[in-house]
């Protein structure tokens, strides 16, 4: 009988700069606190690329070559490059294809995919879909931001949150029923209204104008946003608990997008998991967009068997929102 090709991911890295923006310096630029932002978001720090010769691509870079030379694989084996991100290193060629020329990837293909916080979880799937039907091979997944390209600094209901940071990951065709499982994505852009940058697209090219109206940063209506998180984060766990007749015991980790610790608590909460079971690292790294999955993987790597089932869960603008189980590989 033939087997069913998955795919599995067989090794996660990942990269934040060095430069640490803490609660405390933010309360020297806008009307904030420690105390504000830890008690209502969990952040206690984020990193920043300070170098501005350097962007996304530079981040994804520095995360794909620890994964390459971890998981001993030439980059000359890649064949497809798939890059989420919102903080493109420009409006096109795409940033997959100035990854794959700075990394020295030149067989396949790639491309990018903007689905903001929920863009690693689209990503991935899209990849596994390519994997499966074996248009490609070995595939790298990466999500990758500089958000403080779009952050304004002046703004304390945007600036408190957001990093930057890399997160990428290996993925391989797998014969053993090990890998990703099943997925959940949805999306409404309904919700476009309360999450966007509306400076520098078509609609708004930019201009004198945009500049003073500040359309070049992010603007989120955080408490719109919160709710819609909540509501959607939750059903993308219950419905692929559901499809997949698992309950809470049966699943090793939660590893849901870092926006708001009180969402992920929420969320975990919900579907009955205890806070033991979720991985955290928005207390040092923020909220990082599309990196927030991988680079918690990465933090937990050593602690993952395999077997062990992941559910991986984001929502994010657009809206966009999803959910991935895999059955970890190694
Ligand atoms: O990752 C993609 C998806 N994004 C999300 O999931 C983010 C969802 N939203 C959130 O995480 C939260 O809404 C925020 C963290 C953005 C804001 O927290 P909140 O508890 O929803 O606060 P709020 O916007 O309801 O504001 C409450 C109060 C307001 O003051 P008044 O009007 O009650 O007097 C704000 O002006 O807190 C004030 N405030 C702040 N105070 C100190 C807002 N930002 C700050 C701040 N420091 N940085």
């Amino acid at each position: 009988m033939l087997k069913k090709v998955r795919a599995a991911i067989t090794g996660v890295h990942g990269y934040v700069p060095e430069y640490i923006l803490t609660n405390e310096e933010l309360t020297t630029m806008v009307d904030t606190s420690d105390e504000w932002i830890v008690t209502r978001t969990g952040i206690k720090e984020r990193r920043i690329l300070k170098d501005p010769g350097k962007a996304s691509s530079d981040l994804a870079v520095k995360a794909i070559n620890g994964l390459l030379e971890k998981t001993n694989t030439r980059a000359s084996d890649i064949d497809l490059v798939l890059v989420a991100t919102v903080t493109p290193d420009m409006q096109f060629p795409d940033t997959a294809n100035i990854i794959r020329d700075k990394v020295g990837i030149t067989k396949g293909f790639g491309f990018d995919i903007n689905a903001a916080c929920t863009g690693f979880i689209y990503t991935l799937s899209v990849a596994a879909k390519l994997i499966e039907t074996g248009v490609a091979r070995k595939a790298i997944v990466v999500g990758t931001e500089k958000m403080s390209t779009i952050v304004d600094y002046t703004d304390r209901n945007t600036c408190i949150i957001f990093g930057d940071g890399a997160g990428a990951v290996l993925l391989e065709p797998n014969y053993d029923d090990f890998g990703i499982m099943d997925e959940f994505l949805r999306s409404d852009g309904y919700g476009r209204q309360f999450l966007n940058m509306e400076g520098g697209g078509s609609l708004n090219p930019a201009s004198h104008e945009t500049v003073d109206a500040r359309q070049h940063y992010v603007y989120q209506d955080g408490r719109q946003v919160f709710k819609f998180a909540v509501t959607g984060m939750q059903e993308a766990v219950t419905e692929i608990m559901l499809r997949n007749k698992l309950l809470t015991q049966d699943v090793k980790w939660l590893v849901p997008h870092q926006a708001n610790i009180r969402i992920i608590q929420s969320t975990a909460e919900k579907a009955g998991f205890p806070m033991d079971k979720v991985m955290l690292n928005i207390e040092r790294y923020g909220n990082t967009t599309a990196a927030t999955i991988p680079l918690c993987l990465w933090d937990y790597e050593d602690q993952l068997v395999k077997g062990d089932q992941l559910i991986l869960v984001a929502f994010g603008g657009g809206f966009t929102w999803g959910s991935i189980l895999i059955k970890w590989a190694y």
